[in-house]
């Protein structure tokens, strides 16, 4: 299955999926663009380290968000897209791109949604928030995109620990090493196997597949 990856920053999500490919564990899954809004992302050059098509697509050269909306449509059907996952991609995206991929876009975020999601609620503040709130467990969220924020069907969760002398850092860091890093690719290789489908608009992995832990 031809999967495009939408970022904006470090790329260590992205990695994450070339390093699962290049070890054999995503073997429907065949990554044919990288596509960021800012030129200078260094999930470009791990892109293209990877021998990957990398592209910068910035709605700074459009007239219109609807523009910009509709130009990344055309560049991910005219790139033989299936499956759109944002890793790190701090864009919201529009209605055209919405309904071309409907169910077929999938997002990583850093807590157990619905805790700590929303408007404005990405990066390092999503630990921030944690940490002020006193959870002792959080975690990260591979879920469906859809018109909200951070409200489409859940795929797959995994739980952290979190620990007494925590700063938003080291609790970010954790969070990807033992959280994002795993389940993204778990959830396009389930997605990319055919192994995941919808119940009254909640999402369900196949029972031999559906185990959260390693
Ligand atoms: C991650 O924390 C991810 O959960 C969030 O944005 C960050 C991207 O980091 N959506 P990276 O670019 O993959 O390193």
């Amino acid at each position: 299955m031809k999967i495009a990856v939408l970022v904006s920053g470090g790329g260590t999500n992205l990695q994450a999926l070339l390093d699962a490919k290049a070890a054999g564990k995503l073997p429907e899954a065949e990554f044919v663009c990288v596509i960021s809004n800012r030129k200078d992302a260094y999930a470009l050059e791990r892109a293209k380290a990877a021998g990957i098509d990398a592209q910068v697509l910035s709605p700074r050269r459009f007239a219109s968000r609807e523009a910009y909306d509709t130009a990344l449509r055309d560049l991910l059907i005219a790139k033989g897209a299936e499956l759109v996952v944002l890793a790190g991609f701090l864009v919201v995206l529009g209605r055209e791109v919405l309904h071309a991929y409907r169910n077929r876009i999938l997002n990583i975020h850093p807590s157990l949604i619905p805790s700590f999601c929303g408007d404005g609620c990405y990066g390092l503040k999503v630990h921030e928030m944690a940490l002020a709130r006193g959870v002792k467990v959080t975690g990260a969220t591979v879920h469906f995109v859809d018109e909200g924020t951070d409200t489409g069907p859940i795929l797959l969760q995994k739980a952290v620990a979190v620990r007494e002398d925590d700063t938003p850092e080291s609790l970010q860091l954790r969070v990807m090493q033992e959280a994002e890093w795993q389940i993204l690719p778990k959830a396009v290789d389930l997605f990319t196997r055919g192994k995941v489908h919808f119940t009254n608009g909640i999402a369900w992995t196949s029972a031999e597949d559906s185990e959260q832990e390693e």
